[in-house]
């Protein structure tokens, strides 16, 4: 495994491996390396012939009162990950590096970016965007694996593709989840104890809402969601939203397949979650 600091030398690799006709896996991260990008680098073990794992907390998808400075990091323990996981290359840049202090370019997916978390995290997506732009042309991904929980962000990264042209094909990966049933998210650190067992909840309600929708009507489910994550001690809820699983806009009662999103507060963190649901066709 090669740690890679450099922009331009992490670039002359991958290129020479396109030149080999390496496939090239990418696995875009903030390190704290979990369960859930563990399942990601196995997709590309599996798939690619080289993978390459990026690890770079990116400041331009942070707010200003936002965690950039207290988000976890633990490089040594995210490289003996990266070393079990038999990666090929950990790509560890700079923020000098990635973005100068004369950086002027940003990409931006317009409508997705403000719905959802975007509501809530002005130029969240505009950073998250930009640096996979920059990390696609770095890399010279084939393929690029992305978790199902930050769905949002998903959705956004393949408009982007799509939209771009981007050669980089998306390889959405199913939500990890601790068997509580808690998606497992680097920020999941934050929480106490106590709070750990609270946002235990939000799964659960998620899952009893995918039961539901079955036989009940869309604004009823959503409107038990937000009363049973009301009653989540020390919660506040950003959104419960249902969208439309292809391109995030509301969904109604002749939406077949609906992605239930919720993003909610416990304590001092902010947790994502959602579930996929599909309409029973009679
Ligand atoms: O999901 C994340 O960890 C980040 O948003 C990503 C995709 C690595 C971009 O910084």
């Amino acid at each position: 495994m090669r740690i890679i600091k450099n922009t331009l030398q992490m670039q002359k690799i991958a290129l020479g491996h396109i030149k080999n006709s390496d496939e090239i896996g990418l696995v875009p991260t903030m390190g704290a390396l979990h369960e859930g990008h563990i399942s990601l680098i196995a997709k590309s073990k599996k798939r690619d012939d080289i993978t390459i794992v990026s690890i770079f907390v990116n400041p331009t998808q942070f707010g200003p009162n936002e965690d950039y400075l207290k988000y976890p990091r633990n490089t040594k323990k995210d490289l003996e990950i990266c070393r079990e996981s038999h990666v090929d290359y950990v790509f560890m840049p700079l923020v000098g590096d990635m973005f100068p202090a004369n950086h002027k370019t940003f990409v931006e997916v317009e409508i997705l970016q403000d719905i959802l978390c975007g509501k809530f995290r002005s130029n969240h997506f505009r950073g998250v965007v930009t640096v996979i732009v920059k990390l696609f042309n770095i890399s010279y991904a084939d393929r690029s694996y992305f978790g199902m929980k930050d769905f949002q962000q998903l959705k956004i990264i393949e408009k982007m593709v799509k939209d771009l042209n981007f050669r980089t094909k998306i390889i959405p990966c199913p939500i990890v989840r601790e068997e509580s049933g808690l998606a497992i998210s680097s920020r999941n650190s934050y929480l106490s104890i106590e709070e750990k067992k609270t946002s235990e909840n939000i799964s659960r309600i998620l899952k009893e809402a995918s039961e539901d929708f079955k036989i009940k009507d869309l604004n009823f489910v959503k409107e038990i969601v937000l009363s049973k994550l009301k009653k989540i001690p020390e919660s506040k809820i950003d959104y419960a939203e249902v969208v439309d699983f292809n391109d995030l806009s509301l969904a109604d009662e002749s939406t077949r397949k609906v992605v239930f999103a919720i993003a909610v507060w416990i304590g001092q963190t902010r947790l994502i979650d959602n579930t996929i649901m599909i309409k029973q066709t009679k």
